[in-house]
């Protein structure tokens, strides 16, 4: 590259973005979440429906997911507040690893262990259940502690009243790199690490039998263990629309840059980039 065309690129700075604890818990959180998540498709596939309330009303699944034979063969469906959709293949009905069709919720690709095996399915989910939580407490004690999420997470004034901007380059696909996260960041991770990452794991619990007799307004709080299990899996689904964006944006805003940041700290700032 030439002299001149160096000189005409904005110069870049590197930041300290990313402290060691964020950076392990983080890496920790992801590998947790997509064990939590195989597993948890694996459990639901015991018994691929969903209710509302505290019995399960068969006549009335707000989810089900279903296989049955027809004169052109057997069919997949999915059936969300009584309408019904052929999802053949994917949900209800799809192939195992020799290639056969087998009635099951999701897909082997989509569930750890992929053949159907509730009991080690629900291993796998309880152990990483526990690596998930003390890993997300150890990272909100030392959050708080240390000021990070006052510093790094909450959005301030000026952030908040350039939200319309903000929204403006990220639907033009535009990502200044600065020092601080953007207000459209700043939001969702707290809404992941405030709402959506607690409640999936206090829904958890409410459907714990053992938990149901030591902390039994648990489970009354979520109005009974079928809308207990409905919104852990309402907030499991949250949590992978969350990562599909999130892996995304990380991709479009600077893959190497945004990736080497969360391994080794550093993140590079273009000097000249304009605060949003
Ligand atoms: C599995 C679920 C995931 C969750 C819940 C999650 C959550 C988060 C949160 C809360 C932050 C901000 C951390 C803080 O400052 O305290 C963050 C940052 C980040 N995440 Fe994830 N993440 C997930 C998966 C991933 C994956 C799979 C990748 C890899 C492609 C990734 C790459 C990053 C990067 C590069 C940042 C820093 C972004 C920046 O500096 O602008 N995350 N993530």
């Amino acid at each position: 590259m030439s002299a001149t065309a160096t000189a005409e690129k904005p110069a870049k700075v590197f930041v300290y973005r990313h402290s060691v604890l964020v950076r392990i818990c983080h890496w920790i959180n992801v590998i947790a979440i997509t064990f939590l998540v195989m597993s948890g498709l694996q459990i639901f596939n015991a018994r691929p429906d969903l209710y509302w309330g505290s019995q399960s009303n068969f006549d009335a699944p707000i989810l089900s997911m279903s296989a049955r034979n027809t004169p052109g063969g057997p069919v997949g469906e999915t059936t969300i507040f009584g309408k019904t959709f052929n999802t053949t293949g994917v949900l209800g009905l799809s192939t195992n690893a020799d290639g056969e069709f087998q009635p099951r919720g999701f897909p082997s690709w989509a569930t750890v262990p992929s053949y159907q095996d509730l009991a080690t399915g629900r291993r796998w989910h309880f152990f990483f259940a526990w690596v998930f939580a003390i890993n997300g407490a150890i990272y909100l004690i030392a959050s708080l502690l240390s000021r990070h999420v006052w510093r790094d997470l909450l959005p301030s004034g000026e952030q908040l009243r350039n939200i319309g901007p903000t929204i403006w380059h990220h639907m033009k696909l535009k990502f200044p790199h600065e020092r601080d996260y953007n207000v459209l960041q700043k939001l969702i991770y707290l809404v992941m690490i405030f709402v959506v990452l607690p409640l999936v794991i206090l829904a958890g619990l409410a459907m714990s039998p053992g938990l149901n007799a030591l902390l039994p307004w648990l489970v009354d709080l979520f109005g009974g263990r079928q809308t207990a299990r409905t919104i852990h899996f309402i907030c499991a689904t949250l949590i992978v629309l969350f990562v599909i964006v999130h892996v995304l944006l990380v991709i479009l805003s600077g893959v190497w840059n945004n990736i080497r940041s969360m391994i080794t700290g550093n993140y590079s700032i273009d000097s000249e980039a304009p605060h949003g």
